[in-house]
């Protein structure tokens, strides 16, 4: 049974090792300062009580609207719903505190996170051309992609 659970300073090493596998990755200390952000939410998921980590999202709300800033799974586990299953956890938290909008950007061609999106219920709203500059995961435009929850909708 999947476990999905708020990370800390303990998880940081865990969490950063799989951050780490993602195009333009964060480091250790950029995860780590998501936990003093205000309005900041990190999650982590498991495949059951106190296994390892297998991904991670964080994000932050300001007002009513989120925004998602990194959703990474370990490479051996992708493709089998977890990234989904983050999300979905995520989005409720989100619709249940009174978020109404939720907003993230993916690189253009990171078809894999667009296609998940846009099964959870988001849109593309624009482009950012050449907004990814990171040399070791090459240019790229963003797609900027929001989500915007119906009045009293609580799950994703
Ligand atoms: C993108 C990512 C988070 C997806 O995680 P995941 O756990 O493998 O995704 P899921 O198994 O929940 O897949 C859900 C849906 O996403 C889409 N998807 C996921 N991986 C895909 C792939 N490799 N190719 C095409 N579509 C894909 C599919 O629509 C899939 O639904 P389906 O399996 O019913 O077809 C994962 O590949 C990853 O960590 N990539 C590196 C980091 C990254 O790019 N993060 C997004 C930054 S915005």
């Amino acid at each position: 049974m999947l476990v999905i659970g708020p990370w800390g300073v303990d998880d940081l090493p865990v969490v950063a090792a799989i951050e780490a596998t993602a195009p333009g990755a964060w480091n250790a200390a950029q995860l780590a300062a998501e936990l003093a952000r205000p309005g900041g939410f990190q999650w982590l998921i498991r495949a059951r009580e106190n296994s390892p980590a297998l991904g991670l999202l964080c994000g932050r709300t300001v007002l009513d609207e989120a925004e998602i800033f990194r959703l990474t799974i370990a490479p051996t586990h992708r493709r089998q719903g977890l990234a989904s299953a983050l999300l979905v956890h995520a989005l409720a938290r989100l619709a249940g505190q009174g978020i109404r909008t939720c907003h993230l950007e993916v690189r253009a061609a990171n078809q894999a996170a667009i296609a998940l999106y846009r099964q959870l219920g988001f849109n593309e709203q624009g482009r950012r051309p050449g907004y990814y500059t990171d040399p070791a995961a090459g240019v790229d435009d963003a797609i900027i992609m929001s989500k915007t929850f119906a009045t009293g909708e609580q799950a994703a």
